[in-house]
């Protein structure tokens, strides 16, 4: 797959329909010319025709000492987040919220990328300036969530599937128009539900079907399929259920005919479950870990940008680094929201007076994680908030 897709991004004939592999009517993008390579064996391997900038990006955002602020919660989710320092879920309070995190100075030295929720795209800081522009201005790519959430997978055992499917292309394109780079589609598997062999075709068949239309709209997709951290099972169940979501999952990105070279994967970190008696060491997380992504992800995905899932702010760190203590094929790094926000979140507590400490402990947060990118972290100096666990049962992002 690597060395069929490094020739495909050098040379670009333009072929006919009928070169299509026998019996496979793949749509021609409207706007798009389809590039394609004719391998030995008479296949035929597409790329959408933004194939060259789906490199540039991935790339870009996995650049070394850094990684990924998520801060696309849902409206629902960011009220959570609101009402927790007693703010209302207004547009108002949302709006200063992200433009503490965005307009924070200097972030771009430790973030690439910013993923939004779409009224955050298409929205302005409280000076007038688009959010959008303010995050090109601080050299991060910005992002979009473009997933339209989990509801009951009928005929499953209590599990989820993802919506978004339908209307996915014009809202892709319309969200690169607005600036977007880049793409997340997050679906869940429960442990402690099955996870039945439906929910994990499901998961996969969706993520894949996300990153073929992501890639056509010229939007590098982060793939995440999050695997909960509820449940009481041992790390072993973890890595054994992990093993078989990110088999299905490539394998399905494959027939989709997805560039690996313009993909970027968020996985959840192997670990025990969180009401499991015995914890894992860092170092146990990280070779747990590291062990499942030699296994299954190919070396020409560039970057492996993680989720916290309610790990601590200090352990999802600690974690991070562990993985990077020798060198690694991909890039390994973070895309974290509560293991970025939760301090700067509780420091700004809604007032304007706290917006510069706010801001400052962002930062605290996000070198401590570019240094964990480096495998230079050393823990030391972390406040006992950025120690506490933000683990929530069944959590709804
Ligand atoms: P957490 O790091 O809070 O788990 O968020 C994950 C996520 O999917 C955000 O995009």
């Amino acid at each position: 797959m690597a060395s069929a897709s490094a020739t495909l991004l050098k040379s670009s004939p333009i072929i006919d329909k009928s070169e299509w592999i026998k019996g496979q009517n793949l749509r021609q993008p409207s706007v798009c010319v389809v590039r394609c390579h004719r391998t030995s064996v008479g296949l035929t391997v597409r790329a959408s025709s933004y194939a060259d900038e789906l490199v540039k990006t991935a790339k870009t955002i996995a650049s070394p000492g850094r990684g990924i602020l998520a801060m696309d919660e849902s409206n629902a989710t960011c009220g959570k987040r609101l009402d927790s320092i007693g703010l209302e879920n207004t547009e108002a309070n949302r709006q200063a919220y992200r433009t503490l995190l965005v307009s924070a100075p200097g972030l771009g030295e430790y973030i690439s990328g910013a993923i939004l929720f779409e009224e955050t795209l298409y929205q302005s800081t409280v000076d007038g300036k688009k959010m959008v522009d303010v995050l090109v201005e601080q050299n991060i790519v910005p992002g979009i969530k473009v997933d339209k959430g989990l509801v009951p997978l009928p005929g499953s055992n209590n599990e989820s599937w993802c919506q978004g499917l339908d209307g996915l292309s014009s809202r892709t394109a319309a969200y690169y128009q607005q600036g977007a780079r880049f793409a997340k589609w997050r679906t869940v598997v429960s442990i402690p539900n099955g996870p039945s062999a439906l929910a994990v075709k499901e998961a996969a068949w969706g993520l894949a079907r996300y990153a073929a239309i992501s890639q056509d709209s010229g939007l590098v997709p982060i793939v995440e399929p999050e695997i909960l951290l509820d449940g009481e099972h041992g790390i072993d169940r973890t890595f054994e259920v992990a093993q078989k979501v990110w088999a299905e999952v490539f394998f399905y990105l494959a027939e989709n005919n997805v560039l690996f070279e313009g993909i970027l994967l968020k996985p959840s970190m192997v670990t025990p479950g969180a009401e499991c008696k015995d914890k894992a060491t860092p170092q146990q997380v990280a070779d747990y870990t590291l062990k499942l992504l030699h296994r299954r992800i190919p070396p020409a995905v560039p970057g492996i940008m993680f989720l916290s899932g309610g790990q601590s702010e200090v352990e999802a760190t600690l974690n991070l680094n562990a993985m990077n203590q020798s060198p690694n094929p991909w890039h390994v790094s973070f895309s974290y929201a509560r293991a970025l926000q939760n301090t700067c979140l509780k420091t700004w507590g809604g007032r304007p007076e706290n917006v510069k400490a706010a801001q400052d402990t962002l930062l605290v947060r996000a070198k401590a994680n570019s240094l964990a990118q480096l495998g230079k972290y050393t823990g030391e100096g972390e406040s006992e908030e950025a120690k506490k666990g933000m683990f929530v049962k069944g959590y709804v992002y």
